[in-house]
């Protein structure tokens, strides 16, 4: 969950509601949180920050936990599991048209796919591929960063389903008017596995797809899938140039249609897009419109979009403010800078820049111990943001001269400070005292391990929110929200503005790694691996782990692979081999290779849904589902990663939607359900 101050303000704003729930919780937080801020008195920082000459950690390793991370939020039929408390989920992600939206990952806690912050993660994400690439191929990290692509890619090429009709976003995170007066919350109001989302969801509410059209334009995210696509092909060209080929096309038609039906989805009057809105209001589109033309010419160099593109750049107005899933101007300097040399962006990027760096325009504020303090929620993770701008800006300069001295010192001091340079490490599973609580569901509740499943809704929620229970499994490699502004924070699920991960806060952070093993030289470090890292596989619950073949070093503690060669990974040859899927998931697999293969095709997704349960009547008032609504059945298939000593789950339908409400709100919810299902099925 995401909750900018941005949204606080907008709240405020749309309908002036006095009982604005979320920003009265938040100020209780802070006077009577249950768990005291933890950190040491540490003095403020004197002097100058300086940057160490030799490398301070482990970048490698942090490089490697943070795509672990990306495992974590994985959705859809995983190939095979690198993790034993994560499983197959989304089971029921379709389209209106049959599309398979089962791929890509969930956004934070929840199993949502907003996309805006999910095209710009995946924009990003291949944005550190193109300018660093080389330093994750000599640290053996490249392979995992193209098939991380590869799904995220999956689903954005599965939305694009025509022209005119592309899913926006998936799932439900609440139904109704934007008001907390009435509980309507349906995915944020899920405490256990996404596992097991399909069994809970009241009535059978499956993940339901919105789509933009030109009647309900969203400039910014068809922008920024477009920039996505465009960004992915040329991280992925290399390796497949159909691929590649097929990508830009897609860029170059969803540009079409944001730049021909301009519109924004803050103003869309689907109530899906007015929840993305409160959640994550976009300001502009303009800015994805340069940007998914400054990428569709870095694709192909093609001059006629660097002419569209500079139309649009010299449009975009606030080009002068964070870098994030919103904003893109501090990036477009640079990325227009990296693919042309032209001076106009170099000084455009120095003026951004310098609102960061100590000269007489800096106007952004550091914590005493020297944090950029760009945003409240998420600090490091827009820290980072610039701190990657800033290091591929250097990396340009050949990290030479002053300019780019000062770019790489701002960068190892925000890096550094979030790795332990304050005596704590905000990245989970990095270092020896690092969050013990991330505001996460599924490490915490598992589908291996929810010793509250058949619970009410409410009691798990309770219990996640207040419990002073540490995550049951290891998030590794995600990086939590950030401290305040005085450097303090609470580790802890409760005040989830420090404690929050997300998919977006380790985008650009994991390029800016990359930049660091760039920087100072990728002899320095050794490739990273699963060796001894905990992914619950050692739990009386979890399946057999993939048997990692004897040719593989990065899942295991196997030696001897060669170095920056894209073979030390045997994920990377599965992904590349698929007309070999049988035999190659037979060897990490035994006996269950094409079972596996065919799960993975995708195609009996269509089919598929959920059961009815007998719990159905809770929800009092609720109608049932109208006829038309498929029959109601979970493929067996879909418990084969549970170990067999775990009993099938029970389907829970009375979720907090069922207990919450009085007969006036049920009936309310009840009609609200019956447009939804209406309108979808
Ligand atoms: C900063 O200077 C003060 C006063 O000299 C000193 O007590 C403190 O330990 C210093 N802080 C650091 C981080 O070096
Ligand atoms: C896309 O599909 C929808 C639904 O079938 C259809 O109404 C629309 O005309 C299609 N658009 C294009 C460009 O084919
Ligand atoms: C799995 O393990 C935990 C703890 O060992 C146990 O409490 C739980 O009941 C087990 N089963 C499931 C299905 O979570």
């Amino acid at each position: 969950m995401k909750l900018s101050l941005k949204s606080i303000a907008l709240f405020a704003l749309l309908g002036g509601f006095t009982s604005t729930v979320l920003t009265q919780e938040i100020e209780e937080d802070d006077e009577d949180s249950p768990s005291p801020k933890m950190h040491p008195p540490i003095p403020p920082m004197n002097g100058t920050y300086v940057a160490p000459l030799t490398p301070k950690y482990d970048y490698a390793e942090v490089m490697h936990k943070s795509y672990l991370f990306y495992h974590a939020q994985k959705s859809g039929h995983l190939p095979y599991q690198r993790m034993a408390w994560r499983g197959d989920s989304c089971k029921v992600c379709v389209g209106k048209f049959g599309e398979d939206l089962s791929r890509g990952w969930y956004e934070a806690a929840n199993t949502m796919k907003w996309g805006l912050p999910f095209g710009w993660t995946v924009t990003q994400l291949a944005f550190n591929v193109v300018v660093f690439g080389d330093a994750m191929k000599s640290v053996d990290e490249l392979a995992e960063g193209l098939e991380l692509l590869k799904w995220g890619s999956d689903y954005l090429v599965n939305a694009h389903y025509n022209d005119t009709h592309v899913v926006g976003q998936l799932g439900t995170s609440a139904l109704g008017p934007i008001s907390k007066l009435i509980e309507l919350d349906v995915d944020f109001n899920y405490w256990g596995p996404p596992e097991e989302y399909e069994q809970w969801v009241p009535t059978g509410l499956p993940h339901e797809a919105t789509y933009i059209t030109p009647d309900n334009p969203s400039s910014e995210i068809i922008g920024e899938y477009s920039a996505a696509m465009a960004a992915i092909s040329i991280a992925w060209r290399p390796y497949d140039a159909a691929m590649a080929d097929d990508l830009v096309d897609r860029a170059k038609r969803l540009f079409k249609l944001a730049s021909e039906h301009q519109g924004s989805y803050v103003s869309s009057k689907a109530n899906a897009f007015q929840w993305a809105t409160f959640w994550y209001p976009s300001t502009h589109y303009v800015d994805e419109l340069a940007w998914s033309a400054a990428w569709i010419y870095a694709a192909t160099k093609d001059p006629e979009w660097l002419d569209i593109a500079k139309e649009w750049y010299l449009k975009a107005t606030d080009s002068f403010t964070e870098y994030s899933w919103d904003e893109k101007g501090g990036a477009l300097h640079v990325l227009l800078y990296l693919f042309t040399k032209e001076d106009m962006f170099y000084t455009n990027a120095m003026e951004y820049f310098n609102q960061f760096l100590p000269n007489p325009n800096q106007i952004v504020k550091y914590t005493p111990r020297g944090l950029a303090y760009i945003e409240h929620w998420g600090s490091v993770g827009y820290s980072g943001n610039v701190a990657f701008l800033m290091l591929a800006m250097a990396k340009a300069l050949d990290y030479k001269g002053k300019e780019a001295e000062q770019m790489v010192t701002f960068a190892t001091q925000q890096i550094n400070y979030a790795l332990g340079d304050y005596g704590y490490s905000w990245v989970v599973g990095f270092g020896d005292n690092y969050p013990s609580k991330p505001y996460h569901k599924s490490s915490y509740n598992s589908y291996i391990d929810y010793p509250m499943r058949g619970e009410f809704q409410d009691k798990v929620e309770k219990d996640f929110s207040e419990s002073k229970t540490a995550q049951r499994f290891i998030l590794y490699g995600a990086v939590e929200g950030g401290p305040s502004v005085d450097d303090s924070w609470y580790d802890d699920r409760s005040n989830y503005e420090y404690s929050e991960v997300t998919q977006d806060y380790n985008s650009a952070w994991t390029g800016a790694i990359a930049g660091l093993i760039d920087y100072y030289g990728v002899d320095k470090f050794e490739p990273y691996t699963d060796c001894g890292l905990d992914l619950g596989w050692s739990h009386p619950n979890a399946s057999a782990p993939p048997s990692w073949p004897a040719d593989d070093c990065y899942h295991t503690c196997n030696k001897g692979c060669p170095r920056g060669e894209m073979s030390s990974s045997y994920s990377w040859k599965l992904l590349m081999n698929p007309e070999s899927a049988d035999s190659l998931l037979d060897t990490l697999y035994p006996g269950k290779g094409s079972e596996r293969a065919f799960t993975l095709k995708g195609s009996p997704i269509v089919k598929q849904s959920i059961q009815k349960t007998h719990d159905e009547k809770v929800i009092a008032g609720a109608p049932e589902p109208v006829n038309e609504h498929p029959a109601k059945e979970i493929e067996a298939g879909d418990q084969q990663n549970a170990s067999p000593s775990i009993e099938s789950p029970k389907p829970i339908v009375s979720s907090s939607l069922g207990v919450r409400l009085d007969p006036t709100t049920s009936l309310l919810l009840g009609s609200l359900m019956a447009g939804l299902f209406s309108a979808a099925w």
